[in-house]
């Protein structure tokens, strides 16, 4: 549970500063359609009260994620989990943790339920707000119990590299999270990327290498369409795992 002890500044993204001006902001992800597909508006009706959380819940003076999977369970935290086909092989595979995803893309939340539902998953929640406003703001130091972040978009082009997700100071608030001991597992199809992923997570004093050299590939991570793309495309997938010290 994470009690601010001064008032928590508004959700992000709404767009206009208070005197009226269009806010200028670095998003990690882009805005894309929000069109579901009946299979999708369907599991999103069906599903919506039980496992999304509504993004007023950011307003409460309390975030407690406990409340929403109505149980106390270590808490794994996935930032941008797409479709969620990752989610939900690992989520179904840890009953006894809760698993908090976030997504911003209507769709890759419609769709996730749909994944859930298929791998009989039901220690998931997903919230739409940006997960590094989210991290800071709703997440208390040293709650979480594990961090996933799979092929976070990779912004190729040179002017868009500050969008990455993994940047120094993501990566400081990120390893604050984590509890002691407590892993934080990537993966990217992006060389660049990874070798960016690589320097900033191996000169962050939190955290530590999971692995004497590279990580091998995680065994419990499915292969998803977004891998498939990858490998189809003749990229090289890295994974990389770190330890909260
Ligand atoms: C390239 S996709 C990968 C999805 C999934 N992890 C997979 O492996 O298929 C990255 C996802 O992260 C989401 N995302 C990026 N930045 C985010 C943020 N700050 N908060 C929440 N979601 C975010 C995007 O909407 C997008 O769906």
């Amino acid at each position: 549970m994470h009690e601010q002890t001064r008032s928590r500044p508004a959700r992000p993204h709404t767009g206009v500063t208070e005197d009226g001006r269009r806010r200028r902001e670095v998003l990690t992800y882009s805005r894309r359609g929000s069109r579901l597909s009946d299979r999708q508006a369907e599991a999103w009706e069906r599903r919506r009260d039980e496992w999304f959380i509504p993004e007023e819940a950011a307003d409460a003076t309390v975030f407690d994620p406990a409340v929403w999977f109505g149980r106390e369970a270590p808490l794994i935290v996935e930032v941008g989990s797409g479709i969620g086909e990752a989610t939900a092989a690992l989520a179904a595979e840890r009953p006894d943790h809760n698993v908090l995803a976030f997504e911003v893309w209507r769709p890759g939340v419609a769709e996730t339920f749909v994944q859930l539902e298929r791998a009989g998953a039901t220690n998931v929640r997903v919230i739409s707000i940006d997960a590094v406003w989210s991290l800071e703001h709703l997440l208390g130091p040293g709650s979480l119990a594990g961090l996933w972040t799979f092929f976070p978009d990779p912004w190729p082009k040179q002017r868009h590299h500050r969008r990455r997700l993994v940047t120094e100071a993501f990566a400081a608030l990120a390893a604050s999270r984590l509890a002691p001991e407590a892993a934080w597992r990537l993966a990217t199809d992006w060389a660049p990327y990874a070798e960016q992923m690589a320097r900033i997570l191996d000169d962050q004093p939190l955290l530590e290498s999971a692995y004497d050299g590279p990580a091998p590939r995680w065994a419990d991570r499915p292969l998803t369409r977004f891998e498939r793309r990858g490998i189809r495309a003749g990229r090289a997938i890295t994974d990389l795992a770190y330890r909260r010290r």
